[in-house]
């Protein structure tokens, strides 16, 4: 059998999530799910620093919306590492729409509309990598 293979992801507890404090609440379901915290950080994005954070999204009507909701307040930008971590965060996390995402998900649990909802996570291997880099130098996820 081929050995299991650990893979990192980056996790976001987004504005919404942050304002209304429940930043210890996703950050313990992210220990319950199995996740080790490879690196965290807080800080607050500027517009410019979110348009290309989001970059693929340009274009699309929710843009500019989704671009100033990033950049109101604080985050916690985290590279998670588990078996499969990027399709498990997205488990932890729910569908994007709060109203279509399972129960027990963090988003069911406490998103309340489709942008506001608290948490985002990398959808594949090369967005991955793209996103922890942005915020993350190599020397900080040893
Ligand atoms: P996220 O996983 O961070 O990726 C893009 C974000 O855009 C998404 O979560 C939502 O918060 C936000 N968004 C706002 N409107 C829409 C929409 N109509 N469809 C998809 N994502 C949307």
């Amino acid at each position: 059998m081929p050995e299991p293979r650990l893979e990192r992801t980056l996790a976001i507890i987004k504005p919404d999530a942050m304002s209304r404090g429940l930043a210890g609440d996703i950050l313990s379901r992210i220990h319950r799910a199995g996740f080790s915290i490879v690196a965290i950080k807080s800080l607050r994005l500027t517009p410019f620093q979110a348009e290309g954070f989001y970059a693929v999204h340009r274009g699309k009507g929710f843009f500019g919306e989704l671009t100033s909701f990033m950049s109101s307040g604080k985050i916690i930008v985290m590279v998670l590492e588990a078996e499969g971590a990027i399709a498990r965060w997205r488990d932890t996390m729910g569908v994007t729409d709060p109203a279509k995402a399972s129960p027990g998900s963090i988003r069911r649990d406490l998103g309340t509309s489709i942008q506001n909802n608290c948490t985002h996570g990398s959808d594949a291997a090369d967005t991955a990598a793209f996103e922890i880099s942005y915020f993350f130098a190599s020397h900080e996820l040893l």
